[in-house]
């Protein structure tokens, strides 16, 4: 998986030459895998983990996020056709995505983030108490879990309204800290504070251009066979597989 040169964007693609690792995150980590000082030094099992953690935390999001878009334009063709209109109108039909054209898209980036909110890929996040904690007049001991349900805040209707349930990109029209009534915070796709999701931005633009590569290419349609049933297996995805149609443009 590559990253954008200008270095704003994660890449863990190492290429080794003449034994000097790539400067990249993989590269990175190899060089720290090497160092003298121990302070600084990640060890090998250290490095092991975090690819882990990189391959899952970046591969199963993101596929889960691009697999509900799909079944989610599969159902609302009107919004596959808005968005479709605005990738052409900014691409047309053959040119690759760039990265300019891509920060420019936004209905896309409406679909995106309503999708987001209806299909969390995680669909919790948890934090560890170090100490004895006071949250909303509550004492927490040190050493508990306390869960955030972020699908429950996604589909509050004290949050988003009474059409809560409905896929609704416009509720993204005016940014993010509009689309919650009153403007309260409600959206937690990438979690939150000092351990939010650190491949956000990363994923969106991959999946913005993944997104405008199939609609300049493709229209498709739910199959007859597609059941709606979403579950959580690490991730949330659909149970029975996500069936459509596709038709070549
Ligand atoms: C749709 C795609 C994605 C979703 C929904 C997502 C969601 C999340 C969430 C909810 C967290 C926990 C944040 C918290 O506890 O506050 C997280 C953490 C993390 N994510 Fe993502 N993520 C996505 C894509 C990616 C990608 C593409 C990468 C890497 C290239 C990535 C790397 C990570 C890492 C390394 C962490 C741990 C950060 C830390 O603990 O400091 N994620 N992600």
């Amino acid at each position: 998986m590559r990253g954008f040169d200008d270095g704003s964007y994660l890449c863990f693609l190492s290429v080794e030459k003449d034994g000097h690792s790539g400067n990249d995150l993989l590269g990175l980590m190899l060089q720290s895998n090497r160092a003298s000082d121990s302070g600084q030094r990640m060890s090998t099992q250290d490095v092991i983990e975090e690819l882990k953690l990189f391959y899952f935390a970046g591969m199963e999001t993101t596929a889960a996020l691009l697999t509900w878009t799909l079944v989610v334009l599969g159902m609302h063709p009107e919004w596959q056709d808005r968005a479709r209109e605005e990738v052409l109108g900014v691409f047309g039909t053959d040119d690759t995505p760039s990265f300019d054209g891509l920060s420019r898209l936004k209905k896309v980036t409406m679909v995106l983030n309503e999708v987001l909110r209806l299909y969390p890929p995680a669909v919790t996040m948890n934090r560890k108490t170090s100490k004895e904690t006071q949250i909303g007049g509550i004492t927490y001991p040190a050493d508990i879990v306390l869960e955030m349900p972020i699908i429950l805040l996604h589909h509050s209707p004290d949050l988003w309204g009474d059409d809560v349930l409905e896929f609704k990109p416009e509720r993204f029209a005016e940014g993010i800290s509009k689309a919650t009534k009153d403007g309260q915070p409600g959206f937690f796709p990438f979690g939150w504070g000092p351990r939010i999701c650190i491949g956000q931005n990363f994923t969106l633009l991959e999946a913005k251009m993944a997104l405008s590569m199939i609609l300049q290419r493709f229209e498709w349609r739910l199959s007859p066979s597609y059941a709606h049933a979403p579950c959580t297996v690490l991730t949330l995805q659909p149970q029975h597989g996500a069936q459509i149609i596709l038709k070549s443009l």
